[in-house]
């Protein structure tokens, strides 16, 4: 099969690094293969609302250090279930047929999706109940998917939480207090447990490990008898306490996701303090994770990841993502990545560091 023509969205939350796929793949494209490609706006949104536009190697210049997408996104449009209004109330419609159209009228030969596990179910559904060639790029900043080492945009992300933490450590230590941050994380650690290790944290709170805020507090007070009168508790917004369950701020009816998580760091402080006596202060750091400028390392791995999709769809390799695997690239089966996560193993190395350090992950 002759590729001419590709599709390219990005769905999801965003990150830093988008651009730099965006831009990786026109210029591999146009440059090596002579392949045109339709930028489809707001994600899976676009090939629903019909919102399309020619991209250039002229779209691709200056856009490689802008966080963001210059496609927009959206974690609303899946084709298999788009929320409609009907009688004041949201119905989820099936509209994949009418993008399958859609996508036959623009001519596109393939798709690239670039997203999390939401993103990259939907492609696969895409391609196996609707016979759309799709190839996936891995995305989000919780580097939870399945399948690749490393998603583009973690760096980036733990880069910005790891600052902040640096900063809480010296009014943490100015005042004798105890800071708290909440930092992102639905359903893996990797962003709470990286920025506390690289922070240097003296109790990280993740998913996995289900915590009890009385060994948080042993941490704390077993700190102050050192003479050390301050502590920093790096807390993923979804750990949750043992017996418990993730702090859900919001359902959602509309969405990807059906809860959007956060108070856990809100809880842990008031608990903290309560317990101890000492002066605590919460962080909730939220979206400045999800923008600014990607990290060379994310521009690199982007850059590496948009090539290589354009480079399965030219050899006819699809229902496929793009992998990092050690230090190489390489792609894997869209089948093995759809619905699972990959969650911090117990038996990490960044775990074994922790514990060897003497970092209290609230057992
Ligand atoms: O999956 C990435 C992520 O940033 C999560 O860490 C967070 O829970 C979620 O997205 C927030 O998404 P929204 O854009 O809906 O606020």
């Amino acid at each position: 099969m002759v590729v001419r023509r590709i599709g390219l969205l990005t769905s999801g939350g965003d990150c830093p690094g988008l651009n730099a796929v965006i831009r990786a793949v026109i210029k591999t494209a146009v440059n090596e293969h002579s392949i045109e490609v339709v930028g489809i706006e707001d994600g899976y949104e676009g090939l629903i609302l019909r919102r399309t536009r020619k991209l250039g190697l002229e779209d691709a210049s200056g856009i490689l250090t802008i966080g963001g997408t210059i496609l927009g996104t959206s974690n609303r449009a899946n084709p298999f279930g788009y929320p409609t209004e009907r009688d004041g109330e949201v119905v989820f419609k099936d509209r994949s047929d009418e993008v399958v159209s859609y996508i036959g009228e623009l001519g596109l030969d393939a798709l690239v999706c670039v997203g999390g596990d939401g993103t990259l179910t939907i492609a696969h559904r895409l391609f196996r109940e609707k016979g759309i060639p799709v190839v996936g790029v891995p995305k989000t900043i919780d580097n939870d998917l399945y399948g690749t080492d490393q998603t583009f945009g973690f760096d980036s992300a733990l880069s910005t939480a790891t600052e902040a933490v640096d900063k809480l450590h010296t009014t943490a230590q100015s005042h004798h207090r105890v800071m708290v941050i909440e930092v992102m994380g639905r359903n893996a650690g990797w962003l709470a447990l990286g920025a506390g290790l690289a922070g240097g944290g003296d109790v990280i709170l993740i998913p996995e490990v289900p915590f009890r805020v009385e060994a948080v507090c042993e941490v704390v007070e077993e700190r102050v008898r050192r003479g050390k009168r301050f502590s920093i508790v790096v807390v993923s917004e979804g750990a949750y306490p043992q017996g418990g369950e993730p702090f859900v701020r919001r359902r959602v009816a509309d969405s990807m996701e059906s809860a959007r998580l956060g108070g856990v760091g809100e809880w842990v402080g008031q608990e903290v303090e309560r317990l101890t006596g000492m002066e605590t202060r919460v962080t909730t750091l939220g979206h400045l994770q999800r923008g600014g400028t990607p990290t060379p390392f994310d521009r690199i791995l982007a850059t590496r990841f948009g090539r290589e999709a354009v480079k399965l769809i030219a050899s006819g390799n699809f229902d496929r993502m793009a992998a990092l695997h050690g230090t190489e690239i390489t792609s894997v089966p869209l089948d093995e990545v759809a619905g699972r996560q990959r969650r911090v193993p117990l038996d990490s190395h960044w775990i074994a560091c922790a514990r060897s350090l003497g970092v209290g992950l609230g057992e």
